[in-house]
């Protein structure tokens, strides 16, 4: 009884776990330095401009055809307005693979100040990016082709 008793409560946490309120450790890191790397891409659409950053090793990998190096953070600026808005990151780490839904890269969002932004819906950014699996999940993958 006892032990079915315990899988009761753990199947209530694991249904529970979702509709708990994330906390900062679910955003993958903002790299302290992620202005030095690459900026690949500026791209504007309806009063948005996004810069995008990422390592000379990712933009090796788009080149050459091959998907994204273990460790890849790739770091995207919104700015509204003139001002910056917020910033989004991803990054990608083989142990994340079937933990996440969009290969095995996992997402953060930091106000302008460098805090985790917990009021953003990050199963969201899983779920749009899952659309991009053709190019290793990260849409903007072509811009760096030319840099
Ligand atoms: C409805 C679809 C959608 C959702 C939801 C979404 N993204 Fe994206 N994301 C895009 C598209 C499309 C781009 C390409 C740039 C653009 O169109 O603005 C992009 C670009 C990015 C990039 C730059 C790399 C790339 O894929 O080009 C990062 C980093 C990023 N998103 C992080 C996030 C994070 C973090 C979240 C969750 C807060 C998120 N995204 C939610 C569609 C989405």
């Amino acid at each position: 009884m006892k032990s079915s008793a315990a899988f009761v409560l753990l199947g209530a946490l694991s249904i529970a776990t979702p509709l708990l309120a994330q906390s900062a450790s679910d955003h993958v890191a903002l790299p302290d330095g992620y202005r030095d790397g690459v900026h690949f891409s500026t791209y504007e659409r309806s009063g948005i401009t996004e810069e995008l950053f990422t390592s000379p090793e990712a933009i090796a990998a788009a080149k050459a055809g091959e998907p994204f190096p273990e460790g890849t953070v790739i770091t995207m600026e919104d700015f509204r307005g003139g001002e910056l808005y917020r910033v989004l990151v991803m990054e990608k780490r083989a142990e994340w693979e079937g933990v996440s839904q969009s290969g095995s890269w996992r997402y953060g969002v930091y106000t302008p100040d460098g805090k985790p932004n917990l009021s953003e819906n990050l199963t969201r950014c899983e779920t749009c990016h899952a659309s991009a699996s053709d190019k290793d999940y990260v849409y903007r993958r072509d811009d760096m082709l030319d840099d």
